[in-house]
């Protein structure tokens, strides 16, 4: 490996997110925080170079996001992913959660039924029942082997005709599934007999373990191409989050019409200048750093697998296919949500999301992010362990 991961710089006097609302969400600053999707990771040096030379020059006003940005994430989408998005069918974003609003307002009326696969990024629901459109609710099942797999007999079950949109996350947040072609074919056949337009978030789609293969809903034929809206972002892949940049590609024109009525209202305009050069440097320069980091990011989830399967009964790591968050069932732990989250907090000193915040199937359940340096994950995974063996000793 050419980039090491074995330490991060200190985020604690910066206005992270992750360290700065500790008392707020865990009553105590005393957790080591293991929530919100960024990584405790340095953002790649070509990215901050090309943002220090753009400093350089002494003006920051306002600017176009320039074709090249477009089209290197254009070139990268179509080399990792296999889908071929052309410039006119990218629009700007500077959140992936402010897309997904325009979409629900530009497609749907006030009472319209939404289509939500629950557990999931709690914005999903949030954003529908925002919109005072109804949910509705999709739950992943899952198989005998504990895999989450779409319901599909219940989609087919509870869709009608106030039923105007999917919102898919792929690969999925919190469960780590990627989706296979023949389970999003599955999707796509009940969204065109439904006439459903399909909302694909795919800002997960660059963290994926082999043999593992993200495949774009837009790329599965060219009826999916005229209903679906891609959200993606280089926010995940390069732990740039803080440059809010990400695009949404709508090839369908009179989708992207549409879509850009509310967009245009709403004035999302070219966003900032940095970000636009942190995004370019990003999708050209970066595939190294992202090919070491994911081989770095199976490192730690496999430090937290050897913690959790010596309380196998009790604690349970969901198998990951993408992302690097750990979906734990905790149900063995006999413990209500309330307790769960205090043994967390109070016992282990670690700052997780609660299962519940995932909607009511992430009941017994905690999502922990991994995405940090060696020696934080050596730090995390033992004050796990401690805490485990004091409440359960074998
Ligand atoms: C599935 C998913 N979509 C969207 C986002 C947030 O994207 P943005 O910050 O661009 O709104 C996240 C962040 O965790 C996410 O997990």
């Amino acid at each position: 490996m050419n980039y090491n991961f074995l330490e991060s710089a200190c985020r604690k006097d910066t206005n992270a997110e992750k360290y700065t609302l500790r008392e707020e969400l865990f009553g105590t600053d005393d957790v080591f925080p293991v929530w919100v999707a960024d990584m405790d990771i340095d953002t790649p040096d070509v990215v901050l170079e090309a943002v220090k030379r753009r400093l350089e020059h002494p003006i920051v006003g306002y600017e176009e996001v320039p074709k090249s940005a477009f089209l290197a994430q254009i070139e990268w989408m179509k080399d990792e992913h296999g889908v071929a998005f052309a410039l006119e069918d990218m629009l700007y974003s500077h959140s992936v959660v402010a897309s997904m609003s325009v979409m629900i307002e530009a497609f749907s009326e006030v009472g319209d039924k939404i289509i939500v696969q629950t557990p999931v990024y709690p914005p999903f629901f949030h954003s529908v029942l925002e919109h005072d459109r109804e949910l509705l609710k999709n739950p992943l099942k899952q198989d005998t082997t504990g895999k989450y797999v779409f319901d599909i007999e219940d989609l087919k079950l509870k869709i009608d005709s106030k039923t105007k949109l999917l919102l898919l996350c792929s690969p999925h947040n919190p469960v780590g599934r990627v989706w296979r072609k023949e389970e999003l074919e599955e999707i796509l056949e009940v969204c065109l007999e439904h006439n459903i337009v399909v909302f694909s978030d795919e800002i997960h789609s660059d963290l994926v373990y082999k043999p593992n293969k993200h495949i774009p809903f837009a790329s599965l034929s060219d009826e999916a191409r005229d209903i679906t809206i891609t959200a993606i972002g280089a926010g995940k892949t390069f732990n740039m989050a803080g440059f809010s940049m990400s695009s949404v590609a709508i090839p369908n024109q009179a989708l992207r019409d549409r879509f850009l009525k509310v967009y245009k209202r709403v004035h999302f305009a070219q966003g900032s200048v940095l970000s636009h050069v942190a995004f370019e440097a990003a999708y050209t320069e970066a595939k190294p750093w992202l090919e070491d980091l994911k081989i770095h990011l199976m490192q730690n989830f496999t430090m937290l697998k050897v913690v959790c399967e010596k309380y196998s009964e009790r604690i349970k790591v969901t198998p990951i296919e993408a992302t690097y968050l750990a979906w734990l069932d905790c149900k063995g732990m006999n413990m209500s949500n309330k307790e769960l989250r205090k043994f967390f907090i109070q016992d282990a000193k670690l700052g997780l999301n609660s299962g519940l915040s995932f909607g009511r199937e992430g009941s017994g359940f905690m999502r922990l992010n991994f995405a940090i340096s060696s020696a934080k994950m050596l730090q995390v995974v033992n004050q796990l362990e401690n805490a485990l063996e004091n409440k359960f000793r074998k």
